[in-house]
């Protein structure tokens, strides 16, 4: 296997890191104590490219590899996981499952913009009973002829206020089981369709996570995503691209609090020397680095599986298992070799130890990534 990068991987990693350094950063601490969406930054990453970077360019999209999207994902989540949160579900859920399953006219219609980033999409699977239990929609939508009647309630939706595009996952016949649920494409403004409350998190604050509630809300039949009864597999295929971005997310994490434990251990002295000359830090500096690189290998392994056309079911979820534990576990190390200023909002890490957490928990919890892995090696 071929890990090198190409001329283009580096442009576009540093483009990416240039962005984050110098576009994110400034702001990055106001906006996660303010819980402010950062929308002028996102409008910024469309222009780059970056909001639909895997979409044909005929689409608007930037016709990239995933190994492009990995490593700007990457680049950007070492200093905001609030921005890159929401650039991975436009990019990985939203665009990548209307341009895989749409129609052309959806395409035309609901891609293109979210491809080039003028429009932000949001994903609507979870429930307050069904989050890992992906199958007990209640949200329902009635075949009404020429449109479906769409009543319920999605929770903890990223991009919830400031997508205009969601794709909405709905149980259309309970007694058909996940054979029974579809996929439709919602409008922001459509009657009954109403953005409720913004819950207020212990990390990624900067993103806004909303409930949704849908009042017979009337979805017309071409806004359905595939051949009726699509819907969970639709939801299933959509993410196992996108935990591939979520454990791009998590090795972000983890290497940006890796970078900034290091070069703060150049410049601390403790003992009358640099605290990385002392073993319990130089030791606590190699665990990183070695933990940060396997997790590295499998979310590259991951991301080529997905461009040479292997199944990557299975490596996106060990990838996005691994990476996010590395994530919860580097990010509480590099506090510690902070001390006291670790645990002071200026240092940054307490920030990236806080948005460590959710990549244990969304796109699947660490439980279910566990479920997919041991069925497929088990069968
Ligand atoms: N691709 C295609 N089909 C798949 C599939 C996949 N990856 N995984 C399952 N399926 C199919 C199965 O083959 C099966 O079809 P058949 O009956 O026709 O054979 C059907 O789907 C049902 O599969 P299972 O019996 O395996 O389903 P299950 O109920 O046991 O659930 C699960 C399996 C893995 C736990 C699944 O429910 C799951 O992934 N849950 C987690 C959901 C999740 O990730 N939620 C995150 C919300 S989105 C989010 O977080 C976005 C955000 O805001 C950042």
């Amino acid at each position: 296997m071929i890990f090198e990068l190409t001329e283009e991987h580096i442009a576009v990693r540093d483009a990416a890191r240039d962005f984050a350094q110098n576009v994110l950063k400034p702001g990055v601490i106001e906006r996660d104590r303010d819980q402010k969406f950062p929308m002028e930054e996102i409008k910024q990453l469309g222009e780059l490219g970056f909001m639909g970077m895997m979409v044909d360019p005929k689409y608007g999209g930037s016709g990239m590899d995933t190994i492009s999207y990995v490593l700007a994902m990457e680049e950007i989540s070492k200093v905001d996981a609030s921005t890159s949160v929401c650039m991975s579900v436009n990019n990985s859920l939203v665009c990548w499952g209307l341009e895989k399953y749409g129609t052309e006219d959806q395409k035309q219609k609901y891609l293109v913009p979210l491809a080039k980033g003028e429009k932000i999409g949001a994903f609507c699977l979870s429930e307050p009973e069904a989050g890992s239990d992906a199958t007990s929609q209640r949200t329902e939508a009635i075949d009404k002829g020429d449109h479906y009647l769409l009543n319920g309630t999605k929770n903890w939706i990223t991009n919830g206020s400031s997508a205009s595009i969601y794709l909405v996952i709905a149980q259309t016949d309970r007694a058909a089981g996940h054979r029974g649920i579809n996929a439709f494409i919602v409008e922001r403004g459509m009657e009954g369709f109403i953005v409720g409350a913004k819950e207020d998190k212990m990390g990624i604050r900067g993103s806004d996570t909303h409930t949704l509630i849908f009042n017979d809300v009337k979805v017309p039949k071409e806004n359905r995503i595939g051949e009726d009864g699509f819907g969970f597999k639709f939801a299933m295929k959509v993410l196992s691209g996108g935990r591939i971005g979520i454990a791009a997310q998590a090795l972000g994490i983890a290497g940006g609090a890796f970078e900034l434990a290091l070069a703060y251990s150049k410049e601390r002295k403790a003992f009358g020397k640099e605290i990385h000359k002392h073993q319990a830090i130089a030791f606590k500096l190699a665990d990183m680095a070695t933990e940060i690189e396997a997790a590295r290998l499998l979310v590259y392994k991951s991301a080529l599986d997905k461009d040479a056309g292997r199944d990557y079911g299975q490596s996106s979820a060990m990838a996005k298992l691994y990476a996010s534990k590395v994530a919860m576990e580097q990010t509480v190390e590099a506090v510690q070799i902070h001390g006291g200023y670790g645990f002071v909002k200026e240092y940054h890490v307490e920030r990236l130890m806080r948005d460590a957490k959710i990549t244990q928990i969304y796109e699947g919890t660490s439980e279910v990534q566990k479920i997919v892995i041991s069925r497929g090696i088990i069968g």
